[in-house]
């Protein structure tokens, strides 16, 4: 019996595609560009195994339309792009990859964090630019870190990563997720339990931390920036659909919050035009697990999840 083909939607570290090719036929999209949702169609035809990416869309149609398919990976975490539950049905097993992103996501959001607060890319665009004429007593204020309250939104393993990151600031660190944790896990955490309302109130830095579901989707517009505090910075590493985005730009025109950090946009790689004009927002392009470390961490988990699904033995990550 041949091979049982694979197909990998966008090229993994290599560290993956090993041992993958060493028992199935792979195959990788050959562009150096993710697959408009026609070519995912067409191209992933006839593969038992799929590798997918965040932005491909494995829907219903797309599960119906590809009888032969018996596993999919998806090379995130955040898996809000398959139809789980259409998948099941059809006797597709389903994997994501939790874990092994969850250091380098957790240093990005502290990336942006610190980023926004102090200001990093406007003062380097300052010094390149030549404005750069000596020490100022006012010269590019931004916001003390050290000792302030954050509000983390979602405290599943990537926000609590982010909390143990704030002990060594000193923080005070609040918390709002869909399960709270027990007290002894809250007080091992050093963390305490707010309803969104209150840690907004209460946050100098707000993280976003949660997958997208029913409950986080638009989770942020008018109605939440105006709670939060003038010197607010927020930082978004989870989705782009959690923030209403041209609410999040109001708001920061308006200066009612002080900056953001974002990772994800709501329309991605679409971005509302009026966030690049803005001083106090630092932009990444969804890279927050993008480590030569985590991505290749990654890229070994699916292959695994795929040989194990294939055969019919237990998969790592099993999400159905
Ligand atoms: C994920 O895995 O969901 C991340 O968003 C990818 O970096």
């Amino acid at each position: 019996m041949g091979k049982k083909r694979v197909f990998i939607t966008r090229e993994i570290p290599e560290s993956g595609l090993h041992s993958l090719r060493e028992e199935c036929d792979v195959k990788v999209n050959p562009h150096a560009r993710n697959l408009s949702q026609q070519e995912l169609m067409e191209m992933s035809k006839g593969a038992a195994g799929l590798i997918c990416l965040l932005s491909d869309k494995i829907d219903r149609e797309f599960i119906e339309s590809h009888p032969e398919l018996k596993v999919i990976a998806n090379y995130a975490v955040g898996y809000n792009n398959i139809d789980v539950q259409a998948a099941t049905e059809n006797n597709v097993k389903v994997a994501n990859g939790p874990g092994v992103l969850t250091e380098a996501t957790a240093d990005l959001t502290w990336s942006l964090l610190l980023a926004a607060a102090r200001r990093i890319v406007e003062s380097d665009n300052y010094v390149r630019q030549g404005k750069f004429s000596g020490w100022g007593p006012k010269l590019l204020r931004g916001h003390s870190v050290y000792g302030k309250t954050i509000g983390i939104i979602g405290f599943g393993h990537i926000g609590q990563a982010v909390g143990k990151r704030a002990r060594g600031f000193g923080m005070n660190i609040l918390y709002n997720k869909r399960n709270p944790l027990s007290a002894k896990q809250e007080s091992e955490l050093g963390a305490e339990f707010r309803e969104i309302p209150n840690l907004l109130q209460e946050a100098d830095f707000i993280t976003i931390n949660a997958p997208l579901n029913d409950g986080t989707y638009s989770l942020l517009g008018k109605a939440e920036f105006e709670l939060m505090k003038k010197t607010a910075v927020l930082v978004n590493t989870g989705r782009g659909k959690i923030i209403k985005e041209e609410e999040l730009v109001a708001a920061l025109q308006k200066k009612e919050i002080a900056a953001a950090g974002l990772d994800v946009y709501e329309n991605e790689p679409a971005i509302t035009p009026e966030l690049l004009k803005l001083d106090n927002v630092v932009l990444t392009p969804h890279t927050g697990s993008s480590t030569y470390q985590a991505r290749s961490e990654l890229a070994e988990l699916a292959a695994k999840n795929i040989l194990a699904g294939l055969k019919g033995e237990e998969m790592p990550s099993s999400l159905n």
